[in-house]
């Protein structure tokens, strides 16, 4: 089996925390319902102005996946962002990236909602695969409070903004080695790193989680803003029961391609949406709660930087080791669903013990009911 392994990885937080004790200064909630419902306690908010959106969180956490790569940009053939909310509708927040950090590879933006950072790990693998590029940085970011209603409570207590990036490479020259087959494990024969993958659709879910304007169908007027449509609307109910139907399935279907049992998995990252959903899921699958990780309570959805926040965490804690199989499974506004079954691997760089850089610090005092109000 080729090899493919993480070289580096990075974080990029806005400073500022809303609690859930914030949030009822203007929404009639309250902290024990969050929690109890969701599992969320706070989420970090980009500050007005364009210091903490999705391209300067996209290019900061990209820094600290470089730096801890011990890798320059022009070691990168690719630039990869995953992100629904991008900083700008044209370009591309790739280009924005790319051009930030001075490098020349080519890059594109993927849009698969919450399941993104999973679509862009099975794109990226095949590209490793055929040789199209050997190094490639892999963004997840959204700026969610950019199109989140501050006043709709089945949204504003759910969502947050944050970044997460990570260097693969198949590059011999970044100490990556082939790897034998694992007994009694198939999956996609000649992918690096990609063991076996998912990627669906529930159709029927398309209007569950949608943003009306703004795009080519309904283009921004004044009429648009004042009707609230570059908003986000959701039927969380409906998408609460959709999305623990399609992880079900498409984490089954992954592990049947692999020739894996749910044992197989040494760590299971999940779309951090609601607590209740990862809960409902796992005995599903047969995993055990202990063998998944949780990162909503801090970070709240963030969209498409959930599962790699969350990858981040793992490879820092060292709950993964060479060979371990770490299965992550994504889902979103479409309904988009993506599993990756992904053998773990670090290259020789990153296995260095330098600490994760946390770009972000304690806000002091309640964040702003919205970003335009704070403006
Ligand atoms: N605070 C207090 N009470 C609330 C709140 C709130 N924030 N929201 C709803 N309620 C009330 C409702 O009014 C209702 O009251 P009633 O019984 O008197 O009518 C009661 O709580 C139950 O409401 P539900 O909507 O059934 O609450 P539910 O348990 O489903 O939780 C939630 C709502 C948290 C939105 C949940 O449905 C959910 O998490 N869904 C999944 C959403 C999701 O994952 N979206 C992201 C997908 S990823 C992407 O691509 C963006």
């Amino acid at each position: 089996m080729p090899g493919a392994a993480v070289a580096g990885w990075g974080i990029a937080l806005p400073e500022r925390r809303l609690t859930n004790h914030d949030l009822t200064g203007w929404l009639d909630t309250s902290d024990e319902w969050i929690v109890e419902r969701t599992g969320i306690r706070e989420r970090r908010i980009a500050a007005p102005g364009r210091d903490e959106t999705t391209g300067p969180l996209a290019v900061r956490s990209s820094r600290a996946a470089l730096e801890r790569a011990g890798l320059t940009p022009a070691d990168l053939d690719l630039v990869v962002v995953a992100t629904t909310t991008p900083e700008r509708p044209i370009p591309s927040t790739a280009s924005m990236v790319a051009a930030e950090l001075g490098t020349t590879a080519g890059g594109f933006d993927l849009n698969a909602a919450c399941a993104g950072f999973v679509y862009a790990v099975t794109a990226v693998a095949g590209l490793l695969a055929v040789g199209a590029a050997r190094t490639v940085l892999l963004v997840g970011v959204d700026t969610m409070s950019s199109v989140v209603d501050p006043l709709d409570r089945g949204t504003a207590i759910l969502f947050g903004d944050g970044a997460a990036a990570v260097v693969l490479t198949s590059d011999p020259a970044h100490g990556v080695a082939p790897r034998p087959t694992l007994p009694g494990v198939g999956g996609f024969p000649g992918m690096p790193g990609l063991v076996a993958s998912d990627l669906m659709h529930d159709p029927d879910g398309v209007e569950l989680l949608v943003v009306d304007a703004g795009g080519a169908g309904m283009p921004a007027t004044a009429e648009t803003v004042a009707a609230n449509a570059h908003k986000l609307r959701m039927d969380g109910g409906e998408v609460f029961r959709r999305a623990v139907r399609g992880v079900t399935v498409s984490v089954q279907r992954t592990l049947e391609r692999a020739g894996c049992s749910p044992d197989d998995v040494t760590l299971f990252v999940p779309h951090q949406a609601n607590a209740r959903i990862v809960a409902s899921v796992l005995p599903r699958l047969g995993i055990a709660p202990e063998r998944t990780i949780s990162t909503i309570d801090r970070y709240g959805n963030t969209s498409a930087a959930s599962v790699p926040l969350s990858l981040v965490e793992v490879a820092e804690s060292g709950r993964v080791a060479p060979g371990d199989l770490v299965l992550m499974c994504g889902f979103g506004a479409g309904m988009a669903v993506g599993t990756a079954l992904w053998r773990w691997d670090v290259a020789a760089g990153a296995a260095r013990a330098v600490p994760i850089t946390h770009d972000a610090s304690p806000a002091e005092g309640p964040a702003p009911k919205s970003r335009e109000d704070a403006a």
